[in-house]
């Protein structure tokens, strides 16, 4: 059977592809340290649980509205003012079956045939594939560590033609944690402005910062930046909630319209027991968002010191997320065990055939020479992860 050129223009998430691998390697027996995790590794917590239960209990198992219950809108609108200080109508909001789904009717609803989305690398890996399932052009910004994998309006202005329709902002980032100050994000929001182009702000990292960093959404820097700015957040990160599949975009009507309408020829509404679910966490406590983000950053600190010991190896601290970034360049081209590793991603398939520990290569974001790992794992695990590396280089 054919399969379309769409489809064999993109490729699988080599994200989920690298965690598939590490956790069958497990089922093997095999004693994996997997830094390859995109969730928390805590659990959901249990005011959130018992919420979907009594939905299930109550008989709240049907269809709901393609874009979400007033239920779960309210408790959005109330989310962007109590955290964001953005006010929101629920027509300009749509619940998804995920941050990620949200990001997908997003393109689909707005590029057309060879409009330009400038995506700033590292990226998020779904990003330009998404992009190209619209039929539309990735453009990519490269940065790196020297510049806290920070772009500049200036190298926005650059790439900016005539066809340039949109820009995604992720902040804080997957893969490197880096965040945006509010004054940077107002400069980049002005190019956008003056130039037609409307933002894409993924903010699904928005609740785990550290070191009293102050969170910004774009669309709060000027009131004429959130009339051009799709605002895009979710349960899965801050709530430990990445299987429950909530996401949702807020932005101008007719866009949101216009996803609500694929959303109804797709999948219609997000699981009717995981809106429920979701309308906990953002009303209830927020108390085991801090808890969680308390013990993340005792790991950010540790994995952060101890890769920066290795020989080779420099880590830049990030402010948020539960990534990091080191750049391994300096590897490149040794000899290890009899073995040359030419790339970032020999060296990720090297230290899970040889030390058993999985890492995401850099090139999958789009930046070659570093390495993500994700210090979702415990302590012990990160220690043990950490020992293996540094003994694997010494070999
Ligand atoms: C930057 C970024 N955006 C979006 C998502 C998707 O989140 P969700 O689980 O809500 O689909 C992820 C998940 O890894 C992510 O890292």
């Amino acid at each position: 059977m054919h399969i379309s050129k769409r489809v064999q223009s993109i490729k699988p998430s080599s994200t989920l592809a690298i965690d598939a691998k590490a956790k069958a390697l497990k089922q093997q027996g095999i004693a994996v340290i997997n830094f390859g995790a995109g969730e928390p590794d805590f659990d959901t917590p249990k005011n959130i649980k018992d919420a979907a239960i009594d939905a299930i209990n109550s008989g709240f198992t049907k269809y709901c509205p393609v874009a979400g219950t007033l239920e779960i809108k309210n408790a959005i609108i109330n989310k962007l003012k109590r955290d964001n200080n953005l006010t929101y109508v629920p027509e300009e909001i749509i619940v998804s079956c995920g941050a990620k789904h949200s990001l997908y009717n997003i393109f689909q609803a707005t590029i057309d045939d060879g409009d330009e989305v400038i995506i700033p690398a590292p990226y998020w890996v779904s990003y330009p594939d998404m992009v190209v399932l619209a039929g539309g052009k990735p453009v990519i910004i490269k940065t790196s560590d020297k510049t806290n994998f920070k772009i500049t309006p200036e190298n926005v202005e650059k790439v900016i033609t005539s066809k340039t329709k949109a820009i995604i902002i992720n902040s804080p980032s997957n893969p490197t944690g880096c965040t945006y100050s509010a004054r940077e994000l107002k400069t980049i929001a002005q190019i956008c402005g003056k130039n037609n182009i409307f933002i894409i702000s993924d903010e699904i990292y928005e609740k785990l910062v550290y070191d009293n960093f102050k969170f910004t959404s774009i669309a709060e820097t000027t009131p004429e930046t959130k009339d051009i700015t799709i605002v895009v957040n979710g349960v899965s990160k801050a709530y430990a909630m990445t299987g429950w599949r909530i996401g949702y975009a807020v932005g101008p009507k007719n866009i949101i319209s216009a996803m609500s309408k694929i959303q109804s020829q797709s999948t219609s509404n997000a699981t009717s027991i995981s809106i429920k679910a979701a309308v906990e966490a953002l009303n209830g406590t927020q108390e085991y968002v801090e808890s969680m983000k308390k013990e993340f950053k005792k790991r950010r600190d540790y994995i952060v010191e101890r890769l920066n010991e290795i020989n080779d190896i420099s880590c830049a601290k990030p402010e948020g997320a539960f990534y990091v970034f080191p750049n391994i360049s300096a590897l490149l081209g040794k000899t290890f065990n009899g073995k040359t590793i030419n790339t970032d991603i020999e060296f990720a398939d090297y230290l899970l055939d040889v030390a058993k520990i999985a890492v995401v290569p850099g090139s999958a974001f789009g930046a070659e020479g570093y390495i993500r790992l994700s210090y979702a794992t415990s302590i012990e695990n990160i220690r043990e992860g950490i020992d293996r590396l540094e003994a694997t280089l010494k070999s």
